[in-house]
């Protein structure tokens, strides 16, 4: 009986201490210093002193009684590391209990982005093409004299190449290798006929580059999509179905379309192809729009990549990728394009 009372008060004590522990508030350095000495102080803290107490504690009930301290001292010492953590502003989480798939947590919501409107045409037209068994194949924006002009049948000094505005890196020939700019996707044709053997079927989507004077039609950069197709028995009979097929599915099946007469030194013969625009306000009802250049790939440019003129023959077509997004869209301003003013690209 005598050995009762002691080990009862201890735990009674232990308990105390433990709701006392639960109940302490935490909030600052302070609170968290006096926190520890009180229960943890290695001279007389609470939980110190009631473990110099267990040797009143009778054997048979020491292990139980020891568990209960061992127990208590590190329930103070859980808060007093979470309260120093929350105090340094660390996280108390563990990795697994973040959710990454939450929104940040931002002033305005982040509003999700768009294709561009040019982006859009692009691919509309890469779709029809390549529903037509067409490759699509790519080339540098910077290119030299050989692929942006020479090879593509224009001879140096000839008055073509003034069609084109260049930007120069490097002055043309003689006095330099002619390093450019590209003026057009064209040189993208000799890139492709250099390496691959008819038959040849691709479309080169990308960025030119004119020395334009800017205005609502014109503007230093803009992006054409190229076309090439080289067989043994291809005719001009090809390239007129072809663009008329790719006509009717870009700008619907009553599109109305001519074949003018023009001049490309890639090409012979060479026309460029207008589609009839209506227009309510036009006295005529409408109007002739160009949508691109086209013709059958000169034997010189074959021969030029040695691809034998003799037994193969090719067509070729290159349009302009803002022309058909203005046409599509009614868009006035070539220079809309590359403003990125949200107000404009929001509505594609
Ligand atoms: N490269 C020409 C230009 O930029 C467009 C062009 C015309 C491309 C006729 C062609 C073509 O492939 O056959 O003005």
């Amino acid at each position: 009986m005598s050995t009762e009372a002691p080990t009862t008060s201890l735990v009674e004590q232990i308990n105390a201490v433990s709701a006392e522990i639960d109940a302490a508030t935490l909030t600052n350095a302070a609170e968290a210093e006096a926190f520890r000495i009180r229960f943890l102080g290695r001279k007389s803290g609470v939980v110190t002193d009631l473990f110099a107490k267990m040797k009143e504690v009778p054997g048979e009930r020491r292990k139980e009684t020891g568990q209960r301290l061992n127990a208590l001292k590190q329930q103070a010492q859980v808060r007093l590391d979470a309260a120093r953590n929350d105090l340094a502003g660390s996280p108390k989480s563990t990795a697994s209990d973040i959710d990454l798939t939450l929104p940040g947590r931002v002033p305005a919501p982040i509003e999700p982005g768009t294709l561009h409107v040019l982006t859009q045409t692009l691919h509309a037209i890469q779709n029809i093409f390549q529903g037509f068994g067409f490759f699509v194949a790519y080339g540098p924006e910077i290119e030299d004299d050989w692929y942006n002009f020479t090879a593509l049948n224009f001879p140096p000094e000839h008055p073509a190449r003034d069609m084109q505005d260049t930007f120069f890196i490097e002055a043309p020939p003689p006095k330099g290798r002619g390093v450019v700019l590209r003026t057009h996707t064209s040189p993208v044709q000799i890139r492709v006929m250099e390496r691959e053997k008819p038959p040849i079927r691709v479309i080169a989507p990308g960025r030119v580059f004119r020395n334009e004077a800017i205005s609502y039609k014109s503007y230093c950069l803009f992006h054409q999509v190229e076309g090439l197709v080289v067989d043994e028995g291809v005719t001009f009979a090809d390239l007129k179905a072809m663009l008329h097929a790719f006509a009717q599915a870009f700008y619907g099946d009553d599109v109305q379309m001519r074949f003018r007469p023009s001049y490309f030194p890639f090409t012979e013969p060479s026309a460029e192809v207008d589609i009839w625009w209506e227009d309510e306000n036009d006295p005529d009802g409408g109007r002739w729009m160009e949508i691109l250049g086209c013709g059958m790939v000169d034997p010189n440019v074959l021969e030029n990549v040695g691809i034998d003129s003799e037994r193969y023959t090719g067509y070729a077509f290159g349009m302009g990728v803002e022309r058909q997004a203005m046409l599509r869209h009614d868009i006035p301003d070539i220079r809309l394009f590359y403003e990125n003013d949200v107000r404009f690209l929001r509505q594609f």
